[in-house]
């Protein structure tokens, strides 16, 4: 479960401007030259773009529109079942299309009239400073490719999917907006390798992972469950503790691994307060003040 993680591909650009993806031996398209190819296309013109710039648009294939209507024909009934009141008032206020892939400054255009975010595009991993940071910007750094058609309900890594469906529908909510861009904040202000670990970590046990209670219900929020269609009719199955800073700042965890704790807020809006204030008051004495400094560090 979770296998989803946040385990990017990585990506290099050779001496003559080849630019090329390389997927671990496990991923569903490494058998797949067609695939491979693809995927070093849609890299090469996520990485021409520089901020300043019209974000690239992707011209999508067939198979890849069709990928798309799958995750979402699958996924949209899960939605209305498990994700939070939030959320699913996000799905429709955003009203993404389901029949094609949608471009990223669609998303953007959609998400300007409700929350002020943009989307702008990622080959691959951002580092953590960059990625976080410009949160706080309203801006989101967002993969471009596709999961391979053979198993268009898995992906082992973050593609345009998890980014939008999860992601993108999330930003559509003032309150969730804001908290990204809190967390956003945090990570600027932190200047330690451990400050930024920990806003990770929370980052990871709420916006990526998190669940809440509502109506008598254990609801999911988190992005990670939302985009997925495997683990969303699985996180009530997990062990469920209430938010606990700390903690989330210790537990272990294995980003390409099954996940066995999630962490419920009380109520929707116990998380916006609760971990709004959290973000709010983060800086580089929060690992000391948690009592995870040595941790957090390692
Ligand atoms: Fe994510």
């Amino acid at each position: 479960m979770f296998e989803e993680g946040q385990l990017y591909s990585p990506v290099t650009t050779a001496d003559d401007g080849t630019v090329t993806v390389h997927l671990g031996d496990d991923h569903p398209g490494v058998n797949d030259p067609d695939y491979r190819a693809r995927r070093n296309e849609i890299a090469a013109v996520s990485m021409s773009w520089s901020p300043g710039q019209p974000v690239p648009r992707i011209d999508y294939t067939e198979t890849e529109h069709e990928v798309w209507r799958t995750v979402c024909e699958h996924i949209a009934p899960l939605h209305e079942k498990y994700a939070c009141r939030a959320y699913r008032d996000a799905v429709r206020a955003l009203d993404l299309p389901r029949d094609r892939v949608p471009q990223l400054d669609e998303v953007t255009t959609g998400l300007q009239a409700l929350t002020g975010f943009s989307y702008v595009p990622a080959a691959g991993i951002v580092p953590l400073e960059e990625f976080y940071g410009s949160l706080e910007d309203g801006v989101f750094h967002s993969t471009q490719y596709l999961r391979h058609h053979a198993v268009p309900l898995y992906t082992p890594e973050p593609d345009l999917i998890h980014e939008v469906i999860g992601h993108g529908n999330l930003l559509a909510d003032p309150q969730m907006a804001e908290l990204n861009r809190l967390a956003g904040a945090a990570a600027r202000r932190c200047e330690t390798k451990a400050g930024l670990q920990v806003v990770a970590d929370v980052f990871w046990f709420t916006v990526e992972f998190g669940v809440l209670h509502e109506g008598g219900e254990l609801r999911a929020y988190g992005a990670g469950i939302l985009s997925s269609y495997g683990e969303i009719e699985e996180f009530r199955g997990m062990q469920i503790r209430p938010i606990d800073f700390a903690a989330m700042a210790t537990i272990d965890y294995d980003i390409t691994h099954y996940q066995p704790v999630l962490f419920a807020a009380e109520s929707f809006d116990h998380l916006i307060n609760d971990v709004g204030a959290f973000f709010a008051s983060c800086d580089d004495d929060t690992p000391g003040r948690l009592g995870v400094s040595s941790a957090a560090s390692a």
